[in-house]
């Protein structure tokens, strides 16, 4: 992609040559957790497959002592002459003659670092209780990481076994993907060597080591796999949940895909510093502390449903990516998508407190459809010449969109006939690699039918479709007539003419929980009979919002449709898809904000909090659009606001009543949130009673109203409710709680506050860089935070790009779209990407890496000017018609 009208840099990137592959690695380690640096010494089986005189393997930041060559086992070794590119990481390795096709090893002396960069093998900082600075050193290796810890053949593709050898101090535990199988005294005498078992056939970037001070328990699962997690000293109980909840997953997961959990031993890893959510390693799976350590009393529910969802995420990959490995990242998909599909089927069926269906709507289906909306999304199946574009691959389209899709796939061809598939794919390429392809082959395989022609318009293509519906009734019939075209969020046309085929459900008002017709809509335009259908009956689309797409009804139709809204006869699922299309149709301009509010206000008696989820994504839209128009226009929207939410509010109140559901009390924290932000005095003044009486009196606040009620703090109590919060973040131990105060204090209105929380986060590094980007999510909260977040972005980019380790780093691609995604007018869009064409610390390569985020951010702005625009006067006149 180009930026800025520059050409795209000349630089050509390669993968490594075909004609060596490797089978097996002997890898030696001694980290050193004081001097943050490692020794290696590894040994590389390689079969050369082609004649050669030069084999080419990756390797970064590490300082390589000597090459030598064995090709005959039992011959001297011969040191070999090598040369490096370091635009492509590859070591290119002289060999003396001419090899013919024949095994050979490779054995290489080098010295690594513990980077800061949490990537490759990296060190992670913690105090211990008496307050010392402590170290630990772990990995991270996906995508292009392994090759900071060895030389290896850092692609996918290529699956070796592994012989992990690691020398520690005496009081340290080492850990690696298998099980420990000697400890012996070093040469020395001083340390020790911990030997571990041989991996099966695997690829690079799952391997992983663990070495620290570390605590854990353990338990095994039904068929015998250990299972273990490990924390620094004093978490170990804190694991409980996950553990409990891990061995469950194993023993689910070996029947569902009907393949047992090949290793002996599975370790979970909280590390304190991580850049992602968790990283599925064979064996020894890492995490960052809050996605896999839960304290039953403070711990959100929402927070453990998603610890749940990663550690059921992570298990899945053990089958789908470590058994079964995409070929190249384009198919990044077919691991990620499935263990994010495979974390709801386990969720929903073994932790039905969550109502986790509920929220995959929201958190999944939701916000793939955000960002496929948008005119610079990309496919699911993604072209990768790079992999340098790789971390912004990890994006809502290769796993929200990906599981949406999945769900749509599996709703279609039934649950039993997608697991036979899933099954048939698994035992076809376990412990090998796979295309996309070859999923739709073996489902079509299970099912009888043409999977590929089915699916392949939705991850070949990118965006989805949005179908226009209208109807006309002839006897006991209804005759819809259905138009698709790709739904582009700004509503203008798809310069493409995408198709899709869409399996079409539907439902009618006097059963609205069951399927009355199927339909597949194969051409741009098709008209359907739906019969035994009543006159002035409802019809609805996409029953259950099982399908990705969004539709758009005749006014008619969606009239019909508001009792059963209303009286909540429509299923809950029906409810949440059609309000949330509603509220995407906002920005298409093709929806007013007057017609949403309408809808909202037949919602009166929702009782579902995602629901209220969706109604309350169309108040902010309102409110932000009114904040842009004038102070009394945003009086104005508040009043309505209140008036839309208070009766709500009231019956609901603060407190949990005995025999409620995990969703009430979200519920509640949402209504009353909304309420405080709208002003609503006596919401404001409850919200900081109950701040002040945990302080002083210790009451408990219930986690899961804490961020909201932290939230108000911030927003309404000034330096002194700032302090306090500021206090409880210094003498909190809890990830949660810290994170809560962060976002919290980061909506502060005044800016001499903000500016003491940026400085303190970033400039102090009082924040781990990891959870630093936290610091922006409440910026957006005011125009003075906007202005300040995006200010203090530009004038900081060159420290930002060294903290995270580059342009491609995910933490600073999250900083950037935080930064200006919260603007609204179209000067505000120009000035955010001229900045990223005109600054002086971006390469051109830099450039190039950012364009998708840039585009989309720039975009994201774009549609909330223009949503403005369009509602302007409709704004104007709802706002007299209530009377507020
Ligand atoms: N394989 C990923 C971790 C990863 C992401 C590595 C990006 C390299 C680059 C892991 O399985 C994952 O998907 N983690 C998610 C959490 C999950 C529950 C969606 C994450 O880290 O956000
Ligand atoms: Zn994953």
């Amino acid at each position: 992609m180009a930026v800025c009208g520059n050409p795209a840099p000349s630089f050509k990137f390669e993968r490594l040559p075909t004609f060596a592959e490797p089978t097996h690695y002997d890898v030696r380690l001694s980290p050193c957790l004081n001097q943050f640096s490692f020794e290696g010494l590894s040994t590389v089986d390689i079969t050369i497959k082609e004649a050669t005189d030069v084999l080419k393997v990756h390797a970064q930041s590490l300082h390589i002592q000597s090459v030598s060559l064995v090709s005959n086992p039992g011959d001297a070794s011969k040191t070999l002459e090598t040369s490096y590119d370091d635009k492509l990481n590859i070591l290119s390795i002289k060999l003396p003659s001419v090899l013919q096709p024949q095994k050979v090893q490779l054995v290489f002396k080098f010295v690594g670092e513990l980077n800061d960069k949490m990537r490759g093998f990296y060190r992670s900082q913690y105090k211990d209780k008496a307050g010392t600075e402590k170290f630990l050193a772990s990995t991270q290796f996906e995508s292009t990481y392994a090759r900071y810890a060895f030389p290896c053949f850092d692609e996918p593709i290529y699956k070796a076994t592994f012989d992990v050898t690691l020398e520690v101090e005496n009081h340290l535990t080492a850990l690696s993907n298998m099980n420990v199988i000697s400890e012996t005294p070093s040469a020395d005498g001083k340390r020790k060597v911990v030997k571990f078992a041989t991996t099966p056939k695997m690829s690079s970037y799952l391997v992983a080591f663990a070495v620290g001070e570390l605590e854990y328990i353990s338990a095994q699962t039904k068929s015998g796999v250990e299972m273990r997690v490990y924390t620094v000293p004093g978490k170990k109980e804190q694991g409980q949940y996950s553990l409990d909840l891990s061995v469950k997953c194993i023993d689910w997961y070996n029947e569902w895909f009907d393949i047992p959990y090949p290793l002996p031993k599975c370790d979970l890893i909280a590390i304190p510093d991580f850049s992602m959510g968790a990283m599925e390693n064979w064996g020894l799976v890492t995490y960052r502390e809050i996605a896999l350590l839960v304290d039953p009393g403070v711990t959100s529910t929402r927070q453990k449903s998603r610890v749940a969802l990663v550690v059921a995420h992570e298990l899945a990959h053990l089958w789908f990516g470590n058994l079964v490995t995409m070929k190249w990242w384009t198919d990044l998909w077919l691991k990620e998508g499935f263990a994010s599909f495979m974390e709801y089927m386990f969720v929903g069926a073994n932790c039905p407190e969550f109502k986790i269906w509920l929220h995959f709507l929201n958190d999944e289906l939701a916000s793939g459809m955000a960002l496929d909306g948008l005119r610079n999304s990309h496919p699911i199946e993604v072209e990768i010449d790079n992999p340098n574009e790789l971390d912004e691959i990890y994006d809502s389209i290769t796993y929200a969109k990906s599981n949406s899709v999945n769900r749509m796939l599996c709703y279609y061809l039934s649950e039993p006939v997608f697991q036979k598939g899933l099954r048939l794919y698994l035992k076809k390429f376990q412990y090998s690699n796979a295309v996309t392809q070859d999923l739709w082959t073996a489902l079509s395989e299970a099912s009888g039918q043409n999977v590929n022609e089915l699916m392949s318009g939705w991850t070949q293509q990118m965006g989805f479709p949005v179908l226009h519906v209208s109807q006309r009734q002839d006897g006991n019939n209804r005759i819809l007539t259905v138009r698709q075209r790709r739904f582009i969020s700004d509503g203008g046309e798809d310069p493409k003419n995408s198709l899709w085929q869409v399996p079409i459900t539907v439902s009618i008002g006097s059963a609205p929980s069951e399927v009355k017709a199927r339909f597949l809509l194969k051409e741009q335009h098709q008209e359907f009979v739906v019969e035994g259908v009543q006159p002035g009956e409802w019809v609805k689309l996409n029953s259950g919002t099982t399908g990705f797409y969004r539709v758009e009804y005749s006014d008619e139709m969606l009239t019909a449709m508001l009792p059963d809204i209303a009286s909540r006869k429509m299923p809950v699922l029906d409810r949440f898809g059609l309000i949330n299309d509603l509220s995407a149709l906002l920005n298409t301009g093709r929806v007013s904000i007057a017609q949403f509010v309408q809808v909202a206000a037949s919602s009166a008696n929702e009782d579902e909090f995602v629901v209220w989820g969706a109604i309350d994504e169309g108040m902010s839209k309102l409110l932000g659009c009114a904040r842009e128009m004038s102070e009394d226009t945003l009086k104005s929207a508040k009043q309505l606001i209140i008036k839309l939410f208070e009766k709500t509010g009231a019956e609901l109140g603060f407190a949990e009543q005995a025999g409620e559901d995990s969703q009430k009390m979200m519920l509640r924290a949402l209504v009353q949130a909304r309420l405080a932000r709208a002003g609503h005095q006596p919401t404001i003044d409850k919200f900081n009673q109950m701040f002040n009486d945990f302080l002083e009196k210790g009451t408990p606040i219930h986690p899961d109203i804490r961020l909201s009620t932290f939230g108000v703090v911030a927003r309404c109590g000034g330096k002194e409710g700032f302090d306090k919060l500021m206090n409880l973040r210094e003498t909190t131990t809890f990830q949660e709680i810290e994170r809560q105060t962060m976002i919290a204090m980061s909506q502060t209105p005044e800016q001499p506050l903000l500016a003491q929380l940026f400085e303190y986060g970033f400039e102090k590094n009082k924040v781990r860089p990891q959870d630093q980007l936290y610091l922006f999510v409440g910026t957006g909260a005011t125009q003075m935070g906007q202005q300040y977040a995006w200010t203090y972005f530009c004038e900081h980019i060159k420290e930002f790009l060294e903290k995270y380790g580059g342009a491609n780093s995910s933490l600073f691609q999250r900083c950037l779209k935080f930064a200006g995604e919260s603007f609204g007018s179209e000067q505000r869009a120009v000035e955010f990407q001229d900045f990223f064409c005109n600054c002086k610390d971006l390469t051109d390569t830099d450039r190039q890496t950012l364009a998708r985020p840039i585009g989309q951010t720039v975009e994201a702005i774009r549609l909330s000017a223009r949503l403005l625009e369009s509602n302007r006067k409709v704004i104007e006149e709802l706002l007299k018609q209530h009377n507020v």
